[in-house]
């Protein structure tokens, strides 16, 4: 059965550890997900960006797959679905879906639509027992090719969404989607410090995952980050095996064309990945 995030969220926080919110593409993906989350026995949060359940067919065909997977796998671990970077016509979508956890990111918004929007989703989620996250300050990433430092939130701007009652909340600290430019400045901690101090509480949600370095993936879940989205590094390790795969010449022999063994090495590449990103932020044997 789905759960919504907040039990998992509260353990985090009072653990001092972080639950990683991997993002799903297809069957292969969540199947090599949940499996690495039960072997571990960690908590864990599957993500779906609107583009992604575009391609798995709809919202539906997402929400129906991960809880028959659930049952068929026998996973017992707590596993959150969740709307990464939802719209606020997709955020509807998604709850009726069947999805457990909804983030609505209005950090595009003016300050003042961001909050109108942001405790409307908020209501509708209360009304059916699913979790929210919000975002403040968009997290950076590559826009036709310019690579930025990363967007900053403002921490009053964090508290005011914040104490509008959701239940994680995403804020820009020099964080950025996808590779890191090698003239990165790194994360901001004295404004990760400032939003924490601000919210009291608030579990916090660092987006960009990939490619953060270690020490301080550790040093912002001390600073309360709670859960820690990664997606393209999951995207590299399959592709990476996969690539290996073919220029071995496997799938030339016997049946090596076959889809299941094709796919096999991306999918053991992505549980081990999802292992050692679990590992870092401290989520095993956490369930
Ligand atoms: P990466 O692709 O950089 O790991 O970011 C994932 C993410 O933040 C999804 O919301």
């Amino acid at each position: 059965m789905l759960v919504n995030v907040k039990d998992m969220m509260i353990k985090a926080r009072d653990g001092k550890y972080a639950v990683g919110q991997f993002n799903i593409n297809n069957l292969e993906w969540t199947k090599a997900i949940l499996l690495t989350a039960e072997e571990n026995k960690s908590p864990v949060i599957l993500g779906v960006s609107e583009g992604a359940a575009k391609y798995m067919c709809g919202f539906k065909t997402v929400a129906a797959m991960v809880s028959a997977m659930i049952e068929d796998l026998g996973i017992t671990v707590p596993v959150a679905l969740h709307l990464d970077h939802g719209s606020y016509e997709g955020a509807k979508k998604a709850m009726e879906a069947g999805f457990s956890s909804i983030m609505f990111d209005g950090s595009h918004y003016a300050i003042e639509e961001n909050i109108a929007k942001t405790k409307e989703i908020i209501d509708l989620c209360a009304a059916k027992g699913l979790s929210v996250e919000a975002e403040v300050g968009a997290i950076g990433g590559e826009e036709d090719g310019v690579v930025g430092n990363g967007e900053v939130a403002d921490p009053a701007e964090c508290k005011t969404i914040a104490d509008l009652g959701v239940d994680i909340l995403a804020a820009g600290i020099g964080n950025i989607h996808g590779k890191y430019p090698s003239n990165w400045a790194g994360l901001r901690f004295d404004v990760l410090e400032a939003i924490n101090n601000a919210t009291v509480g608030m579990p916090l949600v660092l987006h960009g995952g990939t490619g953060i370095p270690d020490e301080m993936v550790q040093k912002a879940i001390s600073l309360g980050v709670c859960k820690i989205n990664v997606n393209t590094e999951c995207q590299l390790s399959f592709q990476e095996a996969t690539r290996a795969y073919i220029e071995a010449g496997k799938d030339r022999e016997g049946k090596g064309f076959d889809p299941r063994k094709l796919l096999a090495p991306g999918g053991e590449a992505i549980k081990a990945k999802v292992k050692e990103k679990m590992d870092l932020f401290g989520s095993i044997g956490k369930a």
